[in-house]
């Protein structure tokens, strides 16, 4: 069974569905959850089972909150069904593979037919454009390619659109920031701890980031908040806009930020339909209420993905530059939460504090050590390179200042190690944060 996707969307029209009106959109959605239901129920056995096992059929899901009728998918599922065995498409259909690599185990493999293929490139395509590209700008692409949806996702989207792309991908930093200078590229699509790696580089070899064409930054791939947002785009003078996505559902292009309103991505909901739930219960929770993000995909043939999990925290929220709603930005993942003594900690507060002292560079680490049955804290911080010849006295200054910070925003105590300029390990990807030395 093959969904029809319109593919004739001028580049630079806007897509009829992000401008339809919610009721239009909910009955588009409606049609697309049937077909993406039975598509999974009949073509992948485990959603047959865990159907069936609960008395539903497909045809039971006569509106969109019907939904919640159904059971999640998690992580666990694509590993425990490795490599290919939640795919609902013969292999011959099969045009690409990627896979997350994640911390422990197998990677988790997804596929992709040639209809994937190109919705992918039309979120991406329709991303750019939302974050303020057009036909013919220079995108410099420095997301890993390979297995990394980042690099690819990115690449087909800015084909779409009529962009020139630099293919770069991750690493070799001295060379990405040659190309920044000599084929100076409007956009660049990279993560956010990897431009501020390239920042330094453009300060190292002299240039001023202003004088560069660089307009806007799309980033994404990890959390990142609005402080470091702003801290970029006075680096560099660009924009810097959120664009979300995670390979299971279909890479990057979930989600994006618009340029007009810069307030959090707007997820594109004619493909990816969402739900928030309560991590605990599993119940399903009203806009606006903080929770995990729980998505299905409506469009996709190779891999369909019935409220799959994606542990990232957020709430939805009504739309603004679009009908579709948006989430806010993500807090991390409920993986990544940290307890501390018994104080929750994301690393993305850290990231706010160290950004509120001037002195500091916005690179951190988060070192956990346990002494007997206590926890205990570092954070590595640095100095920004103009504060690298502070006395003693002011650095042990800063140092309070920070630490009273998270002690005040936080709730918790922590030793601050202020480290010289450049010293912390720099990202060539998404960002390692917490070096957990507790085991
Ligand atoms: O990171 C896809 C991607 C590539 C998104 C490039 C954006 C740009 P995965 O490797 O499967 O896919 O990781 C997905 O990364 O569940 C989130 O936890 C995190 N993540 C992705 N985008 C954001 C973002 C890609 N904008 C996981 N803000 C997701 C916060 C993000 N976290």
């Amino acid at each position: 069974m093959t969904m029809p996707i319109a593919t004739s969307v001028p580049a630079t029209a806007l897509d009829p569905l992000e401008t339809a009106s919610i009721d239009q959109l909910r009955q588009h959605q409606l049609q697309r959850l049937r077909w993406s239901l039975d598509h999974a129920y009949h073509k992948v056995p485990l959603y047959r089972q865990r159907f069936d096992a609960l008395g539903i059929h497909p045809q039971d899901i006569r509106q969109l909150d019907d939904l919640a009728q159904l059971p999640f998918t998690t992580k666990a599922d694509l590993r425990d069904h490795y490599p290919y065995g939640m795919f609902a498409v013969p292999m011959q259909e099969v045009v690409r593979l990627h896979a997350s690599s994640g911390t422990t185990g197998k990677p988790t493999v997804v596929g992709y037919t040639r209809n994937d293929i190109d919705t992918w490139a039309q979120v991406v395509a329709r991303s750019i454009r939302a974050a303020g590209g057009r036909p013919g700008d220079k995108v410099q692409i420095s997301y890993g390619y390979g297995l990394f949806t980042g690099g690819l996702g990115a690449h087909y989207g800015a084909e779409r659109l009529g962009c020139t792309v630099i293919p770069m991908s991750g690493g070799q930093t001295e060379k990405q920031v040659q190309l920044l200078k000599d084929f100076q590229p409007d956009i660049i699509m990279v993560t956010p701890s990897y431009m501020l790696n390239l920042a330094d580089e453009i300060e190292r070899q002299g240039l001023d980031p202003h004088r560069l064409a660089l307009r806007l930054g799309i980033f994404g791939a990890e959390p990142w908040t609005d402080e470091l947002r702003s801290a970029i785009e006075q680096r560099l003078g660009i924009s810097a806009l959120d664009i979300y996505g995670l390979s299971e559902i279909i890479g990057p292009g979930v989600a994006m930020e618009c340029a007009e309103t810069r307030d959090g991505p707007t997820l594109w909901e004619d493909h990816f339909y969402p739900e928030i739930i309560d991590p605990h219960s599993g119940q399903v929770l009203p806009d606006g209420e903080m929770g995990e993000l729980v998505l299905t995909s409506l469009t996709k043939e190779a891999l369909p993905m019935i409220r799959y999990r994606t542990r990232d925290l957020t709430r939805l929220l009504p739309g603004t530059a679009r009908p579709m709603r948006r989430i806010d930005k993500i807090t991390g993942r409920s993986d990544d939460m940290l307890i501390i003594r018994g104080v929750n900690l994301f690393p993305t507060q850290v990231e706010e504090q160290v950004l509120k002292v001037e002195q500091l560079a916005p690179c951190y680490e988060i070192h956990l050590y346990r002494h007997g049955n206590l926890d205990s804290v570092d954070i590595h911080v640095e100095l920004k390179n103009e504060h690298q010849h502070l006395q003693d006295e002011q650095q042990r200054s800063i140092c309070s200042e920070l630490s009273r910070h998270i002690k005040n925003h936080i709730g918790i105590s922590s030793r601050i190690v202020l480290q010289p300029p450049y010293s912390l390990k720099r990202s060539e990807g998404k960002a390692a944060r917490v070096i957990d030395k507790r085991q």
